[in-house]
């Protein structure tokens, strides 16, 4: 097939470095855009230490990385900065350096303002900029360059995430001893939406450099291969894609399945039967004026969240009178996120608006309709927010998963609470007992929400019980093992 603009192979930016020594002594590395620690300052000019980042991923996979002879690579979260490979809870941290202009247009630039749109619906317009591309493909180069000369002999390598999707052909050219996983966290669009992209073969085939291509929904795998076959012309049979050497050598194949991803359960069950937490949550139900309902969403500020939606159906019972200030409270957490992209600080401009005309309209001296926070919060503070809610609300446009609806499963530990989770995030494949909503549609928006405020408790009880019986089975790190048995299955096959 004719090359599409921008794709030719010869014009490789960055250090283009092919067939690295195996000098590595890495057995196991994970890769994604950052690394899973965050900064914690030190008091008084004290030099600051590092905490593990929250979040499924890095728990799943820390017993692994301490087992095996593990590292991750990734960005420290800083600008411009060149740190050396440390140790932090047993792992081998190794920070890849992402300059000024690399945050502006690799990060900011091409995954969150032309990927993470187009990936997600096409919600915000995309935005497709040559330099862009110049700079994740040179970002992504750096980053394969780096795991290459950390990996043994062998090892297993495993990509995460949208940002790094041409590191798997990367790695596999400069070294083809390792045997690659890939896993995307967030949607994959339909062949339709995917098309837009210019650069749409040479993201198909970097993904193409892994053994396996992991998606959260099998509908997210399927639209991953109707592209392959229709933008690469590749045959695809039973899930894998058979991949033609460049050097006209054999074949290989490439395996695109779903692995659902989950959360940490047993330390949310956990924290959710501390004795603090469960006075914590009490004390949030009082601040607030011991309303009867106590309805919650908990999102990063973006777009996707569907956040609009929800505070225009709320706001639209409070106008006919469905539910009464003093009676019910809707607690919107909305942490910080990807604040120097346009649209994200449109949609705060917009959000925050939508929140102070309704907090206007109808709070009273000693009651609010909608405690805003824009602020992120520990675990401990987010588990006692899920057992201080009665409701809460998950209305996402699009969403690859949506981990906070199963953390809010795995915090009611005595099943109560009603769950209203949008069709269109991935965990509404899994939680199918919750109330399921099209959150476009501001009315069934409306009836659903009312329906939890409603729900008798022994209605509650059966929803809630079967949807935790399904995440207890299903944790993150049944998620991980899933995912790296196939792995090391599929490359078994190819050598027989
Ligand atoms: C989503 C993505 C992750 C990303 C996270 C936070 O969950 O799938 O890859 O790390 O959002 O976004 P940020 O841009 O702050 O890393």
């Amino acid at each position: 097939m004719v090359p599409e603009s921008g794709e030719r192979n010869t014009d490789n930016p960055g250090t283009a470095q092919n067939n690295v020594d195996d000098g590595g002594t890495f057995d196991f590395i994970v890769v994604s855009n950052r690394l899973p620690v965050d900064r914690v300052a030190g008091e008084d000019g004290q030099e600051g230490t590092w905490r593990r980042s929250p979040g499924g991923l890095v728990t799943a996979l820390a017993p692994m990385m301490a087992k095996t002879d593990g590292a991750w690579v990734g960005w420290a979260g800083a600008p411009d900065e060149e740190l050396e490979p440390f140790d932090h809870d047993n792992m081998r941290l190794i920070p890849t350096t992402l300059s000024a202009a690399d945050l502006e247009l690799y990060y900011e630039g091409f995954s969150n303002a032309t990927l993470w749109p187009l990936y997600h619906d096409v919600i915000a317009p995309p935005e497709f900029h040559r330099a862009w591309w110049d700079a994740y493909r040179r970002v992504n180069r750096r980053f394969a360059d780096a795991v290459a000369r950390a990996a043994s002999h062998g090892a297993t390598v495993w990509v995460q995430d949208y940002q790094l999707q041409l590191v798997p052909q990367y790695l596999r050219e400069a070294r083809p001893d390792l045997t690659i996983g890939f896993f995307n966290h967030i949607p994959f669009p339909p062949p339709e939406i995917f098309a837009q992209l210019p650069w749409r073969r040479a993201i198909l085939q970097g993904l193409l450099g892994a053994d396996l291509v992991g998606f959260q929904r099998g509908n997210d795998a399927a639209n991953f291969l109707r592209s392959v076959r229709r933008f690469l012309g590749l045959t695809v049979k039973q899930q894998r894609v058979q991949v033609p050497a460049a050097d006209g050598g054999p074949s290989r194949a490439s395996r695109a399945e779903a692995f659902p991803i989950s959360i940490d359960v047993s330390q949310i069950s956990q924290l959710a039967q501390r004795e603090d937490i469960v006075e914590r949550a009490a004390q949030i139900r009082r601040d607030l004026g011991n309303p009867t309902t106590v309805l919650l969403g908990v999102d990063r500020l973006d777009y996707t969240k569907g956040i609009g939606h929800r505070l225009k159906a709320f706001g639209e019972l409070l106008e006919d009178q469905a539910v009464k200030v003093g009676d019910a409270t809707l607690i919107q957490v909305a942490s910080p996120s990807r604040e120097r992209v346009e649209q994200y600080r449109l949609l705060r401009e917009e959000v925050e608006g939508t929140v102070g005309r309704i907090n206007g309209t109808y709070d009273t001296l000693e009651n609010t309709a909608i405690r805003y926070l824009h602020h992120s919060y520990p675990i401990e503070e987010m588990v006692a927010l899920y057992l201080a809610a009665d409701v809460m609300l998950v209305t996402a446009l699009r969403d690859g998963m949506n981990l906070v609806a199963k953390e809010y499963v795995a915090a009611r530990v005595h099943d109560t609470g009603a769950l209203v989770l949008s069709e269109f995030t991935g965990a509404a494949d899994q939680l199918r007992q919750a109330l399921l909503v099209n959150p476009h549609d501001i009315d069934g928006l409306k009836e659903t929400i009312m329906a939890a405020v409603r729900m008798p408790p022994r209605e509650a009880s059966r929803r809630m019980k079967a949807m935790r019986r399904h995440i207890l089975d299903h944790d993150v790190e049944q998620w991980s093992q899933s995912f790296l048995n196939t792995l090391a299955a599929e490359k078994g096959s190819h050598e027989h």
